[in-house]
């Protein structure tokens, strides 16, 4: 077969997004209940299923559909191998914490080996490679490599990977694993039900007040009357003055689904140098999938995101060579200062109401580890990683650096969007085709829909004010401020923002 044998997808969908789940009603009415957990992806559905089995009466909650956000978007490897974390710890937090961080990583691939062994989800043990092409970073590499031994990592140099790719040092980690995101958390979340446990679909939070009982606010107005709140929504759902919105960093990247020319080796792949590639495999009506990652990017910098898909494509046809092309997909990722997720009470004031979110691209792992966390703050239990991952921990270094930089992005966009010169005009928009165009004399976004009929939105993200940027990869208006995403009507589909764009009739 040749390449003009396929061709990318139309649109953007997630191959786990297959999976068939049931789906649950609406919140209809106000409820009382012991604990209730915001957002149903790995985190709140994993502490879900733990918090139910200590005898509390769990409600989830979940804007959309459960598992659709960014745990439906995932390449799903399970691994403690997070790009060069451990030298970069080591350095900036100390010995101490790396370990710390290391450790909780371990004991989330444990706790997701043990429970996969009772449901079907194509969970499959396998290690885990970061490759360098460059000089610059094979040096990295090593300094990785010194971090495993000093943190008794169990990983090894070696001396290639099976691709055409030249590399310049490859590190394993051994004994990491990968699975089916969506078939997996289906089995817990099956269990939950089956415990007694409540979820609602559809309902938004939109604010919470504080108390002994704290009270959930939907955006219909219902109010759930609890013991805890977690926030589990990736964007935490309420800021409570702790700033979460200029402490995360969103950044998005890219997937494809193909199957290949060359059989896959096994192993997961993940490049050190820019710009970033990532490989692993996953069981497909007999045969591999293998999913193509990487191109991450921050959200919303206005340029063209098909280009991300294209070259992913061009870097999968180069290495193993594509037959069929049927998934692509994009997912949306927070980083934090220090590049540790924040989980615990959302301030230090609070006592119950809790945040789990940065996580990086390392869900899988870092969500684990946060149920597991959560569930001992909850219960009173101790745990070694309560003071690592505080949110309210403040380092010096690199933090400060970070957020000045972050910051002042954030601020100049906030004057860039206002002025910028905007050519375009509605009028000259194709079928299919979406830009930022002036309509009576101001900034607006309009996409032509394939039908021809004209959407057009107030281009003004209705978080803080920063102006969106079209995205044509997705058909959304992207934020470059704090990410928050939008339909091409204006529909909020990720926050901070709660509110939808202005329609321009
Ligand atoms: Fe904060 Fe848009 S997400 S201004």
């Amino acid at each position: 077969m040749t390449a003009s044998n396929y061709s990318m997808p139309q649109y953007p969908e997630s191959y786990w997004q297959d999976e068939k789940v049931n789906g649950f009603e609406k919140l209809n009415s106000d409820v009382k209940t012991d604990i209730v957990i915001v957002g149903a992806g790995i985190t709140g559905i994993t502490s879900a299923n733990l918090l139910i089995k200590e005898g509390f009466k769990v409600i989830i909650i979940e804007t959309g559909k459960v598992m659709n956000g960014t745990t439906g978007h995932t390449t799903a490897k399970i691994t403690a191998q997070h790009g060069l974390i451990y030298d970069e710890l080591i350095t900036n937090l100390g010995i101490e914490k790396a370990k710390q961080y290391y450790d909780a990583q371990e004991d989330a691939i444990k706790f997701i080996q043990t429970t996969a062994n009772s449901i079907d989800c194509d969970f499959s043990q396998e290690d885990s490679f970061i490759y360098s092409t460059s000089d610059e970073y094979s040096e990295k590499l090593t300094n990785e490599f010194d971090a495993y031994q000093r943190l008794k990592i169990n990983g090894s140099l070696v001396d290639s990977i099976p691709f055409n790719i030249p590399t310049t040092g490859v590190l394993a980690m051994h004994n990491q694993a990968q699975f089916h995101p969506v078939k997996y958390l289906k089995g817990l979340l099956d269990e939950f039900v089956n415990n007694g446990g409540t979820v609602y679909e559809n309902t938004t939070a939109i604010d919470v007040e504080e108390g002994t009982e704290p009270v959930v606010i939907t955006k219909d107005g219902n109010r759930i009357t609890c013991k805890f709140v977690i926030s589990a929504s990736h964007y935490p759902f309420v800021d409570m003055k702790a700033f979460y919105f200029a402490r995360l960093l969103p950044e998005r990247s890219y997937v494809l689904g193909v199957k290949t020319t060359s059989e896959y080796p096994g192993g997961m792949y993940y490049s050190a140098d820019q710009p970033k590639r990532s490989l692993r495999f996953t069981p497909y009506n007999g045969e591999k999938l293998i999913l193509v990652s990487g191109e991450g990017h921050k959200t919303g910098k206005g340029i063209d995101t098909l280009k991300h898909y294209r070259a992913l494509e061009e870097f999968a046809s180069e290495t193993l060579g594509i037959t069929d092309y049927p998934y692509r997909w994009s997912a949306q990722d927070l980083t934090t200062l220090d590049d540790v997720p924040y989980i615990g009470p959302i301030t230090s004031k609070q006592n119950n109401i809790f945040v789990a979110t940065g996580f990086r691209k390392w869900g899988m792992t870092n969500g684990t580890a946060a149920a597991l966390l959560l569930k001992d703050l909850i219960t009173e239990k101790s745990n070694p990683y309560q003071q690592l991952f505080t949110p309210s921990r403040f380092a010096p270094n690199p933090s400060i650096k970070n957020f000045i930089s972050y910051n002042t992005d954030v601020a100049g966009q906030l004057i860039k969007g206002k002025l910028e010169y905007v050519p375009m005009h509605a009028e000259d928009l194709q079928n299919d085709e979406g830009a930022v165009v002036k309509v009576n004399g101001k900034r607006a976004g309009a996409y032509r829909d394939k039908e021809g009929k004209l959407h057009i939105v107030d281009t003004t993200c209705t978080h803080l004010g920063c102006e969106t940027e079209w995205n044509h990869g997705d058909r959304t208006w992207d934020c470059p401020c704090h990410g928050s995403r939008f339909s091409y009507n204006g529909k909020v589909l990720e926050g901070p923002a709660e509110k939808p764009l202005d329609k321009i009739e």
